[in-house]
C-alpha cells in the first residue's frame, strides 16, 4: 500500500510532468515549423499519392519523386523496400526546404510479407491475443521494409455478405468488432510509436462503408442516426480513445452527405465530441468522387467541401494539391483549417520519430532479419487454425486417421495463391502452402494422398469431373476443397448469387454418388449460402483464406493437431434472400409462429439463418451449467456479476468461446432480440470444468435514445450464457434507478 502511493507521488512528481514537457515540446516543435512553411508547403503535407507499384484506382501522377523534392507531397504509399524508400525519403529530407520527412503508407491489412487469414477469419478465433500478435508481425515486416503507416485495421460493421469487404472486417457485431479493432490497434502501434517496429494505424472507413444497400460496393448507406451511433461508431470511438494514430473516410454517402464531405462525422463528432488528435485522410480519390455525388459541382468544388468538413490529407485525388490554393485566395477555406490540417500531419510524423531519424525504419539489417521469419510463419500457421471454424461433423468423421487412403479434390485443394486472399499486401501466394502441399508435408500420414482438381472455381466445364470420381473411388475418404478465388472478395467484389461459384455443387453431387464420405474444407472470403453442402456433407470446414501457412494449418486440423475452436462472427443465410440476417434483429409486432401466417416470416424459407452468430463445433463437447447472478435487480451506480460454468465433457482438450448475451425486453426505442456483452475463450482440459464470471453494468446496457444521450433504461433484462447466440442458459435481472 505505502509502495503504492510513493509510485503515484513519483508519477506526479516526475513522470506525469514529463509527459507534459514532452507534449509541449512537440507542439512547439510543430508550432515553429508551421510558422515558417509556405501555404504551398502546407498543402503538400495535406497530399498523398500512390507510387507507380500499386493502384486501386486511376493514376493520376507519375512525377512523384519531384512532387516531393518540390515539397509539393508529403507522403507517399504504395512504396516500400528500404533500398527504394530510401530514395524517396532522401529527397524528402536532403532536397526540400524544410526537410519534413514522409510517411510511407500501406495496406499492410492481414501481414505484410507473412500473411495472416483474412481478418474476417481471425476474428473468428475470437482470440485478442492472437490478433494483437498478428497485427504486431505485420508492423514488424512492415517497418522493417521502410513502411511507417498501415491503412488498418478496417473496423466497419458487417451485415451483408453480399459485400466483399466484409472480409477485411470482423464481421457483424459492434461489441465483438470494437474488441479486436483495440487489439489491432494494439498490435501495429504497440505502447510507443516511436519504437521502429511500430506503425501508424489507420480506423477505416469512416462510417458505415458497411451499411451499402444490397452489398454493392460503393453503394449509398441510409440509415438513423441511431443506428450509426449504436452500431456502426463504436469501434472507431475505441480506436479514437486508445490513441489511433489516423482515420480514413469512407467512399459512401449517408443519408445525402458523401462521408468524406460530412461535417458532422468528421468535426462535431470525430474531432469535437471525441476530442480525437489525429489525422483524417480520405479513401483514395474519394473528394474527387463527390462529383459524381451529385454533391459537388466539379473538384475545386469538393475539395473546399471536404477541407471545410474536417479532411486533414487528400489520398490521391490530387485536388487540395491542384486548388486549395486558389479556393483560400477566393476565402471558400480557412487558413485555420489548413493550419489545424497540416498540425495534425506533422503530429503523426512527429510521434513516429521520424523528425529525430527519418530514416528510422530504412534499415536494411532488419529487413533482411524480420521478414518471413520461421517465427513468424508458425505464428501465422497457430493464428490460422485459430480462425477456422468446423461447421459439421457427422459422425466424428473428423479427425481422420493417418491410415485412411484420402482423395483430395477441388478446385482450390491445391491452390496456394489464392489462400492469401484479398489485400494481401506484399504478400506472395507462391510462398503460400496449398492443403495438398500442407497434408504431404505431414510425415506421419501413411495412407495414400491422391490428387484431381475436379473443376475450376468458376467455369462451367464439367471435364475433369471424371477424373476426379475415379480418384474418389481409389479412397477411403474424399477430402473437397471448395469456395471463392481471393478476387471474388474484398473491395469491389460484391456478388448477389453467394452459393459456390461455377460447377462446384455439381461437382460435389458426382463426388457423392461414389458414396464416399466428403469432408468439405471450404476457402472464400466471406459467408457462402451452403444448404446443399450442409445436408450432404459429412463434415464442413470454413478454413477462410487462411494466409501463407494455410496448407499446414487446415491440415493441422483435419488430422487432429489442432481441436478446432473458431466461432462465427457472421451469420450464414440459408440463401441470399434471407439479407440481411444478423443474429442481433428486432423483434417486430408479429414475431413468428410456425403456425400463424400472419406473423413476420418467408414462405419460402425459414427465419433461421443456416449457421448462427457464435456458432462452431469442436472436437469436444461442451455443456453448460449454473449460470448465477449476484443479484436479481442492480441500481445504475452498481454492477451485477454472472457466473457460469462450463464443463469439457469429451474426451479431448479444446477450447471454448463462451458467449454472454443480453436482451433488453422494454425500451424507449425498440432493442434487439439479443445482444453480445462478454465473451471469454477458455482452454479446458477433457473433463475439466471453470467457472466464469461476468460484470455488466448500467454502461454496458447502454443505447442512444431518442434524445441522442446513450443511457441505459431501468427495466427489465434477460441474460443467456453459453456457446453460440442461439445455445446456451437463460436468467433475468431489473436495472433499477
Ligand atoms: C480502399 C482502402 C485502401 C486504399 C489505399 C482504397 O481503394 O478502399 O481501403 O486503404 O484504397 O490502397
Amino acid at each position: 500500500m505505502k509502495t503504492a502511493r510513493i509510485l503515484t507521488i513519483i508519477c506526479f512528481v516526475f513522470l506525469l510532468p514529463a509527459t507534459l514537457f514532452a507534449q509541449q515540446n512537440k507542439e512547439q516543435f510543430i508550432n515553429t515549423l508551421l510558422s515558417k512553411m509556405t501555404l504551398e508547403e502546407k498543402i503538400g503535407q495535406m497530399t498523398l499519392f500512390t507510387s507507380d507499384w500499386d493502384v486501386t484506382g486511376p493514376t493520376v501522377r507519375s512525377n512523384y519523386l519531384e512532387d516531393i523534392k518540390s515539397g509539393k507531397m508529403g507522403s507517399i504509399f504504395n512504396a516500400y523496400t528500404v533500398k527504394y524508400n530510401r530514395v524517396l525519403q532522401k529527397a524528402a529530407v536532403e532536397e526540400t526546404r524544410l526537410k519534413i520527412p514522409l510517411l510511407f503508407g500501406y495496406d499492410v491489412v492481414h501481414g505484410h510479407r507473412t500473411i495472416f487469414p483474412i481478418p474476417l477469419g481471425e476474428a473468428c478465433s475470437w482470440d485478442m491475443a492472437a490478433m494483437e500478435l498478428s497485427a504486431r508481425v505485420a508492423a514488424t515486416e512492415a517497418s522493417a521494409e521502410g513502411i511507417n503507416w498501415t491503412f488498418a485495421p478496417m473496423v466497419d460493421i458487417a451485415r451483408d455478405p453480399r459485400w466483399g469487404r466484409v472480409a477485411e472486417g470482423a464481421g457483424e457485431d459492434t461489441y465483438l468488432g470494437t474488441q479486436i479493432a483495440l487489439a489491432r490497434v494494439k498490435g501495429f502501434q504497440g505502447t510507443d510509436l516511436s519504437k521502429t517496429n511500430t506503425i501508424a494505424a489507420c480506423a477505416k472507413h469512416y462510417a458505415a462503408y458497411g451499411a451499402a444497400q444490397a452489398g454493392r460496393d460503393y453503394h449509398t448507406v441510409d440509415i438513423s442516426e441511431n443506428t450509426l451511433r449504436d452500431v456502426y461508431l463504436p469501434p472507431f470511438k475505441a480506436c479514437a480513445d486508445a490513441g489511433v494514430a489516423t482515420f480514413m473516410t469512407s467512399f459512401n454517402e449517408i443519408n445525402g452527405l458523401p462521408a468524406t464531405g460530412n461535417p458532422f462525422l468528421l468535426k462535431t463528432i470525430l474531432k469535437k465530441e471525441w476530442n480525437w488528435q489525429g489525422m483524417v485522410v480520405t479513401d483514395y480519390t474519394s473528394i474527387n468522387e463527390m462529383v459524381p455525388h451529385g454533391f459537388a459541382k466539379d473538384n475545386k468544388e469538393a475539395g473546399e467541401i471536404a477541407l471545410n468538413a474536417g479532411v486533414d490529407m487528400d489520398m490521391q485525388g490530387a485536388v487540395y494539391y491542384n486548388y486549395t490554393a486558389q479556393s483560400l485566395s477566393e476565402k471558400k477555406v480557412k487558413l485555420a483549417d489548413i493550419d489545424d490540417a497540416v498540425k495534425r500531419v506533422l503530429r503523426v510524423k512527429y510521434d513516429l520519430g521520424l523528425f529525430d531519424d527519418p530514416y528510422r525504419y530504412l534499415d536494411e539489417k532488419r529487413e533482411a532479419s524480420e521478414v518471413m521469419t520461421p517465427e513468424n510463419l508458425a505464428i501465422a500457421r497457430d493464428v490460422a487454425r485459430k480462425s477456422m471454424v468446423l461447421l459439421k461433423n457427422e459422425k466424428n468423421i473428423l479427425p481422420l486417421n493417418n491410415n485412411l487412403n484420402v482423395a483430395v479434390i477441388g478446385p482450390l485443394a491445391d491452390d496456394a495463391v489464392n489462400m492469401i486472399g484479398s489485400w494481401s499486401a506484399a504478400g506472395d501466394g507462391k510462398k503460400a502452402t496449398s492443403l495438398l502441399q500442407g497434408i504431404k508435408a505431414r510425415t506421419a500420414i501413411t495412407g495414400k494422398v491422391l490428387y484431381a482438381k475436379g473443376c475450376n472455381i468458376n467455369d462451367d466445364s464439367t471435364n475433369q469431373f471424371a477424373a476426379a470420381v475415379a480418384v474418389a473411388r481409389q479412397s477411403d475418404v474424399i477430402i473437397l476443397a471448395l469456395g471463392e478465388s481471393a478476387a471474388m472478395s474484398g473491395e469491389a467484389a460484391s456478388r448477389s448469387d453467394i452459393t459456390l461459384p461455377g460447377m462446384q455443387q455439381e461437382l460435389f453431387d458426382e463426388l457423392k454418388k461414389t458414396g464416399k464420405p466428403i469432408v468439405v474444407v471450404l476457402m472464400n472470403g466471406r459467408p457462402l449460402a451452403i444448404t446443399e453442402l450442409d445436408q450432404n456433407a459429412d463434415a464442413i470446414l470454413e478454413a477462410w483464406f487462411a494466409g501463407t501457412m494455410a496448407g499446414h494449418a487446415i491440415t493441422d486440423i483435419l488430422y487432429g493437431d489442432y481441436n478446432p475452436s473458431g466461432k462465427l462472427v457472421m451469420t450464414f443465410p440459408r440463401n441470399v434472400g434471407q439479407v440481411p440476417i444478423h443474429y442481433n434483429m428486432k423483434n417486430t409486432g408479429r414475431p413468428f409462429e410456425a403456425n400463424n401466417k400472419y406473423t413476420s416470416k418467408y414462405l419460402d424459407v425459414p427465419n433461421t439463418p443456416l449457421y448462427p452468430f457464435g456458432y462452431g463445433l469442436s472436437y469436444t463437447q461442451y455443456k453448460y451449467a449454473d449460470l448465477k447472478l449476484s443479484k436479481s435487480k442492480f441500481a445504475m451506480n452498481d454492477s451485477l456479476r454472472i457466473s457460469i460454468t462450463v464443463t469439457n465433457s469429451g474426451q479431448r482438450d479444446g477450447e471454448e468461446v463462451v458467449q454472454l448475451y443480453i436482451q433488453d425486453l422494454v425500451g424507449s426505442l425498440t432493442r434487439p432480440v439479443k445482444e453480445l456483452k462478454g465473451f471469454n475463450k477458455v482452454m479446458l482440459k477433457a473433463g475439466e470444468s471453470k467457472t466464469l464470471s461476468f460484470t455488466i453494468d448500467a454502461d454496458d446496457l447502454a443505447f442512444y435514445n431518442r434524445d441522442m444521450v446513450n443511457q441505459a433504461e431501468p427495466g427489465m433484462f434477460k441474460v443467456f450464457a453459453g456457446g453460440s447466440s442461439i445455445s446456451g442458459l437463460e436468467g433475468s435481472f431489473e436495472l433499477v434507478k
